[in-house]
């Protein structure tokens, strides 16, 4: 199996936000990536493919032209939306704008189970989708985690990779951690069949 992954490439007409960030050139260097990544088997966008500009009709073109960038690779493309994404569209313009693969959250390629856990819900409950976002405040409802503990106790999932837009480490800037993050962890942990963790979202990135 070969994954290409990208994420936060939080594209807009804007050309400069949050003082460093040149929102404008991530079409560019999207395009590249995919060029870097041809031949995979699938490739993943792991959230904030948009940044919300305040404009709705201006975000519904530069997520059109995002998704007819990846639709010009003949590659699948899965994109798990991030906080960004839900400022500017509901789940479902997402989904329809961007015609990607995305949650319902599992998908088993080449023997491998892959784990897609929705963590942007806050921490009551509420969803971001179709609700005002709060990024710091993110979590992983009971549904997803009983989605997870499911997917992982079934005799087919044998290897599991998971990917979040937000992050499980403890490590990384506190606004930045899923509330729930312990159970989620032990809950991953505990099951004995999780290789490896991907999140993203943090900016100044991190490996542990
Ligand atoms: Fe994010």
């Amino acid at each position: 199996m070969k994954l290409g992954l990208f994420t936060d490439p939080h594209y807009s007409h804007q050309e400069l936000t949050c003082s460093t960030r040149r929102p404008v050139l991530s079409y560019g260097k999207v395009r590249e990536a995919m060029e870097a990544m041809a031949g995979c088997d699938l490739v993943l966008c792991l959230g904030d493919l948009i940044n919300d500009c305040g404009n709705s009709a201006e975000n519904r073109k530069r997520l059109a032209e995002m998704a007819a960038l990846l639709h010009s690779f003949s590659m699948p493309v899965y994109c798990l939306p991030g906080n960004h994404d839900y400022e500017a569209f509901t789940l479902t313009e997402f989904q329809q704008i961007t015609d990607c693969l995305a949650p319902p959250s599992v998908l088993r390629l080449c023997g491998k189970t892959l784990l897609f856990p929705n963590a942007s819900y806050r921490e009551d409950g509420t969803p971001y989708d179709g609700n005002p976002v709060d990024w710091t405040d993110s979590c992983i409802p009971s549904s997803e985690l009983g989605l997870l503990r499911r997917t992982l106790a079934e005799p087919e999932t044998e290897e599991a990779y998971v990917f979040l837009h937000q992050n499980l480490d403890p490590d990384v800037e506190g606004h930045h951690i899923i509330r729930n993050a312990p159970e989620v962890r032990a809950l991953l942990s505990s099951s004995g069949k999780v290789k490896a963790v991907l999140q993203v979202h943090y900016n100044p990135g991190h490996e542990n």
